[in-house]
């Protein structure tokens, strides 16, 4: 199959994401009786910002930057705000080649904004406002006309009444769906696991599948995931992930030993990058392979999208088993 014809519909959250770093004042300090550590910003005070970097975000709009980039065809479909912000999104996804004619506005809400706050030892503190991608309506969730091969979900910010429709839209269209759920889904498990019925691929942290299935390991996690769905992924930050279609388990550790200098966007990467590459046909090693290599690029540079990888960029291999899966 060749990447050029596919057509990969990518729904969720937009934003601006602002990240300020390069601050003394972003310095972690602890509290002796709790451990707890906060950035040491004084109330009353100026703190001088050394660095701003200006990008956006939201799941749904870096997965279809990796979609475009890798080959496919992208349509976002979410809310924005008329603001600057809303401009800044559309934008960044006009510059790399993605439909943007189905994007809806919200004459109530801004658009998201985030501020980033990253401290030199790589930790952050995230001052977010939701906005116009927290309210969505299902009128502006349309995908009947748009003949695609897959769905790509991220968080719907706890909307089910707009998944339940999407979901039976894609299957009655005969698209395929993968899932990134977010907070406001999990919190929902009962809802969640009746949705999953239409997903064909899951992709979620180590955390958020144990609040959707029993088990302990990665491994435990995926084969129960399966139960539910017919492609499960449970990744767990540097150490690793492990994936099944239900023929063979994969595990793999980490891709490259990295300075992480900003980890937004590691999971969006990941998932997209896993879709990018079995939307075309590829192997459930080699779509592994190319979700950790994209996700491991994106930590090392500020901003959700900058690091997400281009079409033909050369791989190195990675810490992998594959095994048959056991009856
Ligand atoms: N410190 C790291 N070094 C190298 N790669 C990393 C690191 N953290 C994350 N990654 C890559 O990103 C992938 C996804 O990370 P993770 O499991 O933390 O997802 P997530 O919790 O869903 O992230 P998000 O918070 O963006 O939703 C990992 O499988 C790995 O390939
Ligand atoms: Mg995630």
């Amino acid at each position: 199959m060749s990447g050029k014809n596919i057509k990969i519909i990518s729904v969720g959250a937009a934003v601006q994401d602002v990240f300020l770093s390069h601050s003394e004042e972003f310095l972690p300090v602890s509290d002796t009786s709790t451990k707890e550590q906060f950035m040491k910003l004084e109330l009353g005070a100026k703190a001088d910002v050394n660095n701003i970097t200006f990008a956006t975000g939201g799941g749904a709009t870096n997965a279809a930057v990796t979609f475009t980039r890798q080959g496919l065809h992208a349509v976002f479909m979410g809310t924005v705000g008329h603001d600057p912000a809303g401009q800044a999104v559309l934008d960044d996804l006009d510059q790399e080649g993605v439909d943007t004619s189905h994007i809806s506005y919200s004459d109530k809400y801004n658009t998201g904004y985030s501020v980033l706050l990253l401290a030199p030892t790589g930790e952050r503190t995230i001052l977010t406002y939701r906005g116009a991608s927290t309210h969505y309506h299902a009128k502006n969730f349309d995908i009947g006309t748009i003949d695609a091969d897959w769905l790509y979900v991220s968080s719907m910010a706890g909307c089910f009444d707009v998944l339940d429709k999407l979901f039976s839209d894609a299957k009655r269209k005969g698209m395929k769906i993968m899932f990134n759920p977010g907070k406001r889904e999990l919190a929902h498990p009962n809802k969640l696991r009746a949705l999953l019925e239409d997903v064909d691929i899951l992709s979620v942290n180590k955390e958020e599948m144990a609040q959707l299935v029993e088990g302990e390991s990665s491994e435990e996690l995926v084969v129960h995931a399966l139960n539910y769905v017919k492609v499960a992924i449970v990744s767990d930050g540097p150490k690793g992930v492990c994936a099944s279609d239900g023929k063979t388990i994969v595990k793999a550790g980490m891709y490259q030993d990295v300075k992480v200098i900003d980890r937004t966007g590691a999971g969006d990467a990941f998932g997209s990058g896993f879709l990018s590459q079995w939307a075309t046909g590829a192997s459930l090693v080699d779509s592994i392979v190319f979700a950790s290599a994209n996700s491991t690029s994106v930590v090392q540079y500020i901003g959700a999208k900058k690091g997400i990888l281009h079409h033909g960029v050369k791989l190195h291999q990675m810490p992998l088993q594959e095994q048959q899966l056991k009856a």
